[in-house]
């Protein structure tokens, strides 16, 4: 991965020239990155927030070979793959928060937005979008988000090498991938729970259209969450913000 890696000062959203570059067919493993987003997207139709060289703005087009509904286990793994990177590069613990928030003390550290493109039920690209919050000041962020967001310099106090970071991601996420790819979904799923925060607990999904508490019971093999509500009925959430309940 990140053999072809477009650099760009600033941007809309590094996620539309991603897609741009997979439409025209560039090759597998391409990367985009900006120091700046104008209209950095989040999942939910939210924005994200982007400033000018304080975090990793970063796209990666990958073409993988699985049915359509295997689409949400690409998150996962690039959940993983940054949990890892985290881990060598820092003394910090991250945690992920299903599907794809990384959190560090409960704080949003990471968010990570895959889209596709497909037609019919054949996948041509998937797009994995980081947003990873790495040199910011508290101050540096907008009030409304002190409270839920956070960058591994507030967590740490020291500042990081943004190049470093992007490198071993990409490296952690190359090595997933291929596993990925060779045995399956089944070992990185082991490696995500053990990063998970919610499974075993009594948590509320707010999807778009309703409200489901319940206690989470793991992902499916296809990385969907399985939430056992109080009646002892089994939910699928493939879409969902998620709160722990007290
Ligand atoms: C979330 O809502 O948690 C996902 C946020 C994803 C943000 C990243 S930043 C790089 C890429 N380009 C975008 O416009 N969004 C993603």
């Amino acid at each position: 991965l990140g053999q072809s890696i477009h650099y760009e000062d600033a941007v809309d959203s590094t996620q539309r020239v991603a897609h741009r570059l997979a439409y025209d067919q560039s090759m597998e493993g391409t990367v985009v990155v900006a120091e700046e987003q104008t209209l950095g997207r989040g999942r939910m139709e939210r924005k994200w927030y982007s400033p000018k060289y304080t975090g990793i703005w970063m796209s990666i087009i990958l073409r993988p070979k699985i049915p359509l509904p295997k689409a949400p286990q690409l998150t996962l793994i690039a959940a993983v793959a940054v949990v890892q990177a985290i881990e060598e590069l820092t003394e910090l613990t991250p945690q992920i928060k299903w599907p794809n928030d990384i959190l560090i003390n409960g704080k949003k550290m990471t968010g990570i937005l895959t889209e596709l493109q497909a037609e019919a039920d054949q996948i041509n690209s998937v797009i994995i979008g980081m947003g990873i919050n790495v040199n910011q000041k508290l101050e540096d962020f907008p009030i409304e988000l002190r409270e839920i967001a956070t960058s591994l310099a507030i967590e740490q106090g020291v500042y990081f090498s943004r190049s470093a970071i992007i490198r071993s991601v990409l490296t952690h996420l190359e090595k997933l991938y291929f596993i990925y790819i060779e045995k399956g979904f089944f070992p990185i799923k082991i490696l995500w729970e053990s990063y998970a925060i919610s499974i075993g607990k009594t948590i509320k999904a707010r999807t778009l259209s309703n409200v489901i508490e319940g206690k989470a019971l793991g992902i499916t093999d296809d990385g969907v969450l399985r939430i056992e509500d109080h009646s002892g009925e089994i939910h699928y959430i493939y879409s969902a913000d998620i709160e722990l309940s007290e």
